[in-house]
């Protein structure tokens, strides 16, 4: 959470700073602010959203070609102006900007108080420069290495880059658990919190590790230590990533760009991966970890949010597949819990970012217990892919809209080979099968196509049930973690009020919510229950709820018992999620639009929750 970005270099930092906020801005959006060198150290923050701040700076210097600047998701602090970075010493020489917490910051902040110290703004960040303002006075030392000490007092997660009037050539950035990405061009260098403020001006990045410091200089290469100062070589790599796929290339929001995208993505995952010819598929990360994965006893999914519930569908296809006992948690409770795991699980994290707090510790501490670790992420060089011993990208490109679409069907596109390979190796499944599925599951991004052609339709019926209080999303089986995502979906982008349920679990308490005001969207595909999706949509039908059905082409008997239905083509069930969450992305990504939310920016949310 929080986005930031810097830069030292030949250019104007302002509007690079500027525009690296506007696409960093799916981290958060309370509050915005930058601080740039010339001669003085000049400082901007405005609460609300980027725009805000740059309405505010329209009249204001802003000749300089070394500056920082921050997006924000407020966690110490109301989202105020004061509240908003960068943050200022005491004596107007250092500027900081900070994506994490200072957990610590508390003591910290008495101390210095009784150093003499006071401070403007509720922030963990400010009591930060302050110490590093504190270590300079008190122990004379250099920029870097005062911010170096201050880094072994605290405790947190940061992601940090401090300025000072003092040493106009000098970045000092530095991170711990939040990420970070050093951008380095001709003559200049970027930092910013992922790689998308940076690839339209150089491609070659290095990614800073934990307790890492990095001293930029103008004229210099980069030079790393970690916090105990002992010397990192600096890796660079090539960023992979391309301008366009950051762009929103004529769609109104993100989020509809991506829902698009779709066909696309998915065949992103399976490239490389699944032979369309001869209908074998390889898993790169699972082939290297064969025989763990054969010996395994468990495999235990963590993740949140949209990622844990592909995690669910990937329960369903490798314990129906590969026979392999699976379970399911959340990264934030597996976490405090203490689990009981062994050697002999392998713990597979899945997530977008990559970076996701609870995720992330929850992955750890099975390393600690001896588990094999493995991730699926989307974001390549992230720190759940660079913590882990093995994993697979799913490849859907980058994913800006903050409520999440095509990262969901390419990491159950992912769990789909995973279920597959694992099978295969196992002997758990016929030829006949195999080769049906693989052959489905190249087919999929065609009926995906398909079904994106119903979005008149679906608007349409985003019109009808634009104002309702509350929903009820009702699968079974493979379709019932659609039905959470589908709820999650409207949640997110819409504020209102919807639940997920097994269809059959209506009856022990949603039931008593349906009456003529409540639609109830219920994924009723052609597959295993059917029968009794039907007849739970008949009890839904006997009180007067609104039923609008998802189902297969052609289905002429949930139609006649539902107020609308919106068709998807007839794949296999086990890869059923793929085609039938398509309406209801659409579904919610219409009703946001008709009731004036910001889509691509729901409030309260963000797309990377780097903290707990
Ligand atoms: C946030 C996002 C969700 C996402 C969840 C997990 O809540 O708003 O869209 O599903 O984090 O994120 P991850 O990056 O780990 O998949």
């Amino acid at each position: 959470m929080c986005g930031i970005v810097a830069y030292i270099g030949h250019q104007q930092a302002f509007p690079i700073i500027l525009k690296g906020l506007k696409r960093l801005e799916y981290r958060g959006y309370d509050s915005a602010g930058v601080a740039l060198l010339n001669d003085d150290l000049l400082l901007y923050k405005k609460a609300g959203k980027v725009s805000n701040l740059e309405e505010y700076t329209k009249d204001k210097t802003l000749d300089s070609n070394v500056g920082i600047g921050h997006t924000r998701w407020a966690t110490h602090g109301a989202p105020t102006d004061l509240n908003a970075h960068p943050h200022k010493s005491g004596d107007d020489r250092l500027a900081i900007i900070h994506n994490g917490i200072i957990e610590n910051y508390s003591s910290l902040k008495k101390e210095l108080i009784e150093r003499g110290h006071s401070f403007e703004s509720d922030t963990d960040t400010e009591v930060l420069i302050h110490l590093i303002e504190e270590i300079i006075k008190q122990d004379n030392v250099s920029l870097e290495e005062a911010v170096r000490y201050s880094l072994n007092e605290v405790v947190g997660a940061y992601a940090i880059v401090v300025i000072d009037k003092e040493n106009p050539n000098k970045l000092i950035a530095a991170r711990n658990s939040s990420p970070l990405v050093i951008g380095i061009g001709k003559d200049e260098f970027f930092v910013a919190s992922d790689a998308t403020p940076i690839i339209e001006y150089t491609k070659n990045v290095i990614y800073l590790d934990d307790e890492q410091v990095a001293i930029i200089e103008r004229g210099e290469e980069v030079k790393i230590v970690d916090i105990a100062n002992k010397t990192i070589t600096p890796y660079i790599q090539e960023l992979e990533m391309n301008l366009e796929a950051i762009e929103k290339d004529g769609y109104d929001h993100f989020m509809l760009k991506e829902i698009y995208e779709q066909p696309q993505s998915i065949r992103a995952s399976m490239l490389g991966r699944l032979n369309s010819i001869t209908g074998q598929v390889t898993l790169g990360g699972v082939e290297e970890f064969e025989t763990k994965f054969m010996n395994a006893e468990r495999i235990i999914f963590v993740a949140c949010g949209t990622s844990w519930h592909s995690a669910l569908v990937g329960e369903y296809m490798i314990e129906d597949l590969a026979r392999i006992p699976v379970e399911v948690e959340y990264a934030s409770e597996f976490r405090y819990r203490n689990p009981i795991i062994t050697e002999k699980d392998i713990v597979i994290a899945i997530s977008q970012s990559g970076e996701t707090a609870d995720t992330l510790a929850a992955l750890e501490l099975a390393k600690k217990k001896g588990a094999t670790i493995y991730g699926i992420c989307n974001v390549v060089g992230s720190s759940i892919a660079r913590a882990t011993d093995a994993g697979s990208y799913t490849h859907a490109g980058p994913e800006i809209g903050v409520a999440s679409t095509k990262a969901f069907t390419a990491q159950i596109t992912v769990l789909a080979l995973m279920a597959l390979t694992l099978a295969q190796k196992k002997g758990s499944i016929t030829k006949t099968r195999y080769q049906e599925l693989s052959n489905q599951l190249n087919d999929i991004p065609n009926l995906v196509t398909k079904v994106l052609e119903s979005n008149d339709q679906i608007k349409y019926i985003a019109e009808q049930y634009k104002d309702a209080a509350n929903f009820l999303y009702l699968g079974r089986g493979y379709n019932f973690p659609v039905a959470l995502e589908g709820a999650l979906k409207l949640k997110e982008i819409s504020y209102i009020h919807a639940e997920g349920y097994p269809a059959a679990e209506m009856k022990h308490g949603p039931i008593a919510l349906i009456d003529e005001s409540m639609p109830v969207v219920a994924i009723a595909t052609k597959v295993a229950n059917y029968h009794k999706v039907v007849s739970n949509i008949q009890e839904v039908k006997a009180r007067n709820g609104n039923i609008i059905g998802i189902v297969t082409e052609g289905d002429e008997s949930i139609r006649e018992i539902s107020e609308h239905v919106i068709e998807v083509p007839k794949t296999d069930e086990f890869l059923d999620p793929l085609v039938s969450v398509i309406p209801l992305q659409l579904l919610s990504y219409h009703i946001a639009v008709l009731r004036g939310c910001n889509v691509d920016q729901p409030r309260n949310l963000a797309k990377s929750v780097t903290v707990e």
